[in-house]
C-alpha cells in the first residue's frame, strides 16, 4: 500500500514537471493545419506529404517595430500563429525594439522561460522571484549579452540609451503568452471592481479609476 502511495506521488510528480512546457513530439513535426478545427493541445496536423518549406518560414525580422507609443517598444513574437511548423515543437522567438528610453513593461510568460540577448544598445533588465521573498533580480545588459527570464516569473526591459536599442529572444513554448501587468489588473473588460483594487492596492478610489481609464 505504502509503496503504492510512493508510486502515484511520483506519477502525479513527474506529470505536474512535464505539464509545465510544451508536451514532447511523437514524431518528427505536426505543422498546424488550419483548416482543420479539432480541438488538441496546439493544432491538429497537416498530412506531412503536404507539408512544404514555407510551413517552417518567416521573413522579415530583420525590420525594425514601430515603437511609436506610450511605452516606446515592439514586441514582434515568431509563434505558432506567424510559423505553423513550430506546432508541437515548443519554441519561439521574438525581437524587441526600443525607442530610447522605452521600457517593454513589466509582464510574465504563462508557458514559457525566456533567453534574451542584447543586439544594439544597452538595457536595464529584471525579473522577480514569488511571494514570500519577491526579489527582483536585475541586471545592465550591453551588446552581446544575454540573461535569462525564468518561467512565470514578471520581468522588463529599459532601453538606458539616447538611441535605438534591440534584442531577440528564444521562448521555450510554441505560443509563450503574456499577461502585462498593468492592462491585466486595470485594463480586464469587464473589469474588476475598483473596490477590490483599492483594498489590493491600498489606495484612494481615484487613483484606480484614473488607472482603469488609462489602460
Ligand atoms: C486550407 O484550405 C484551403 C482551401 O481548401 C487551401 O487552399 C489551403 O491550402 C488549406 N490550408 C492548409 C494549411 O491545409
Ligand atoms: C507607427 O505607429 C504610429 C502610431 O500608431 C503611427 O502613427 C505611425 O504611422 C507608424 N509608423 C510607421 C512607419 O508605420
Amino acid at each position: 500500500m505504502a509503496s503504492r502511495v510512493v508510486f502515484l506521488s511520483f506519477v502525479v510528480f513527474s506529470f505536474s514537471s512535464v505539464l509545465a512546457s510544451d508536451p514532447s513530439s511523437l514524431q518528427d513535426f505536426c505543422v498546424a493545419d488550419a483548416n482543420n478545427t479539432a480541438l488538441v493541445n496546439g493544432f491538429a496536423c497537416k498530412d506531412p506529404k503536404m507539408v512544404q518549406a514555407d510551413d517552417f518560414f518567416f521573413s522579415g525580422l530583420h525590420l525594425p517595430g514601430n515603437t511609436s507609443n506610450p511605452v516606446g517598444s515592439k514586441v514582434t513574437l515568431i509563434n505558432v500563429a506567424k510559423i505553423p511548423g513550430l506546432n508541437t515543437l515548443g519554441v519561439s522567438l521574438a525581437r524587441i525594439d526600443y525607442a530610447p528610453w522605452g521600457i517593454n513593461p513589466p509582464h510574465y510568460h504563462p508557458r514559457a522561460s525566456e533567453i534574451f540577448t542584447v543586439i544594439k544598445g544597452s538595457l536595464e533588465v529584471g525579473f522577480v522571484t514569488s511571494n514570500p521573498e519577491n526579489r527582483f533580480i536585475t541586471k545592465i545588459l550591453h551588446q552581446g549579452d544575454v540573461f535569462v527570464f525564468p518561467a512565470g516569473l514578471i520581468h522588463f526591459q529599459r532601453n538606458l540609451g539616447t538611441g535605438r536599442a534591440f534584442a531577440i529572444s528564444g521562448l521555450s513554448s510554441q505560443n509563450p503568452g503574456i499577461v502585462t501587468i498593468a492592462n491585466a489588473v486595470f485594463g480586464s473588460t469587464p473589469e474588476i471592481s475598483s473596490d477590490v483594487l483599492v483594498k489590493a492596492f491600498q489606495v484612494d478610489k481615484n487613483v484606480i479609476n484614473y488607472l482603469q481609464k488609462k489602460f
